[in-house]
């Protein structure tokens, strides 16, 4: 049996989720989404590494044996800390994201979009340069995409509206392929394409993530299991509010949400002050 853990800041990470358990049906999935210091996208890179670190502890604790990183922000910020410290595998959805976006441009020039952390990191922009030095990538943070799709306003007219003053900027720089660099952005796809128009290619950071997954697994011939896996949803805030907005990501409503600490011992809690 294959144990899988994955984390995000919160419950965005439900769309990679998503593509890995409808890829890999076989996997036990342990998903940990970190409410209660969400969000991740507005904080600093050091804060969030500190974060990725405990969570990433936290699941090898509970035997996972390998974790996503479904968290584009975490991604961006704590990848390479995090390989080097944990004891298993750890994938991230920056790199896939990337290579995706480097084999789908034509004329060369890929736009990003992703919190501010995301893009500030500059990981998307290196990662792509790295692939293919001769690319350009224009990079900029749509903020206010996670609430909106939170409030599950998916194709209203204010989206639509913020979603142009958004991407104007990567129109004007002809962009052929863009990156949605964002956990929540994928939900956001019509709205983007409808915006952007039918000649530029979406990639979903998610999709590609779990289509890597596979190919890891497939490699150390694992997936031969025919049982299919279970889930277990754990969050570090109530878990009322995840059980009702994870709604709006998988079209099904949550059952087994529980609430976890995942600093115990490390942190102060109440009793102490
Ligand atoms: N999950 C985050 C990301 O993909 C978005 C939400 C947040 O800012 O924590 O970057």
């Amino acid at each position: 049996m294959i144990k899988l853990g994955i984390f995000d800041s919160g419950l965005g990470g439900l769309t990679v989720y998503k593509t890995l358990r409808e890829s890999i049906p076989c996997a036990d999935i342990l998903y940990l989404g970190d409410t209660a210091r969400v969000p991740y996208g507005t904080k600093s890179a050091a804060t969030v590494t500190r974060y990725a670190i405990e969570i990433v502890r936290y699941l090898v604790d509970r035997e996972v044996e390998a974790v996503v990183v479904a968290c584009n922000t975490a991604s961006a910020y704590a990848m390479d800390t995090l390989r080097k410290t944990a004891r298993v595998p750890v994938f991230g959805v920056v790199f896939p994201g990337a290579r995706a976006a480097v084999k789908a441009t034509r004329n060369g020039i890929v736009g990003v979009v992703g919190t501010r952390g995301t893009v500030a990191s500059g990981a998307y922009q290196r990662a792509i340069e790295k692939l293919s030095p001769t690319i350009k990538v224009h990079a900029s943070p749509c903020p206010l995409f996670v609430p909106l799709v939170e409030e599950g306003w998916l194709e209203d007219e204010i989206t639509h509206q913020v979603a142009q003053r958004y991407l104007e900027p990567l129109i004007a720089e002809k962009v052929d392929t863009l990156v949605l660099g964002c956990t929540h952005y994928p939900l956001l796809k019509n709205v983007i394409s409808k915006i952007m128009g039918d000649d530029v290619v979406l990639i979903d950071s998610a999709e590609e993530t779990g289509f890597k997954v596979k190919d890891y697994l497939a490699c150390e011939d694992r997936l031969r299991e025919r049982k299919p896996g279970g889930d277990q949803f754990e969050v570090t805030d109530s878990p009322s509010r995840f059980a009702e907005v994870g709604r709006i990501f998988l079209n099904r409503s949550l059952e087994n949400v529980s609430q976890v600490n995942v600093t115990e011992g490390d942190e102060v809690d109440g009793s102490d002050l």
